[in-house]
């Protein structure tokens, strides 16, 4: 490798560090946040998921899109190779991500949203139909981190490698 692209291969892998922390570090904070908002502004829960809506859309995608890009840079330069399983496993994980945050948490935030405005106008707090879908939502949201976690763990383990 020349000293060029050895400078662009370590540009390229800080982008990819970089894009992973934006992604998922404001995701591993929700259960924080959402716990303070649901003390703080009990009567406004679909403004919390109005956000989650607005982050998934303008940080959380666009920095995975960044993630996938440079990390398909970084798998195709010397010693790597997409035949390295945990290269392999990690972009099935990211795809699944895709998956779970298209096909089930951006849907069950919109669903939540309008459930929450629903239970603001009846004056009656949060409902059961609400509290039902923000559990299970809360559960494939716990499994989205576990995912992520694994997939750093891939990443700097390099097993196999
Ligand atoms: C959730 C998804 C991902 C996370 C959290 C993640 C995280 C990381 C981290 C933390 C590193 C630095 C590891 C180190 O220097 O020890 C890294 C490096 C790397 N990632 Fe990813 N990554 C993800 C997805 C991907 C994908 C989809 C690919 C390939 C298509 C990929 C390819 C690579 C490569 C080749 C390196 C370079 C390793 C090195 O030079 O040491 N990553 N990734």
């Amino acid at each position: 490798m020349s000293t060029l692209a050895v400078r662009f291969y370590d540009v390229v892998l800080t982008v990819h560090i970089l894009a992973v922390v934006i992604a998922f570090g404001v995701v591993f904070a929700y259960p924080v946040l959402d716990a303070w908002f649901r003390r703080a502004v009990p009567g406004n829960l679909a403004a919390l998921h109005q956000l989650h809506l607005t982050l998934g859309r303008r940080v959380v995608s666009p920095a995975m899109v960044v993630v996938l890009l440079a990390g398909i840079y970084l798998a195709t330069q010397d010693p790597w190779s997409f035949g390295d399983p945990w290269i392999s496993a990690t972009l099935a994980i990211l795809f699944v991500l895709f998956g779970l945050m298209g096909g089930v948490l951006t849907p069950a935030d919109r669903r939540l949203a309008q459930l929450a405005e629903r239970d603001a106008s009846s004056g009656s707090g949060p409902s059961a139909d609400y509290e039902r879908e923000r559990r299970r939502t809360d559960i494939v949201g716990g499994l989205a981190l576990l995912l992520v976690i694994v997939a750093i763990f891939l990443m700097v383990g390099k097993p196999g490698a």
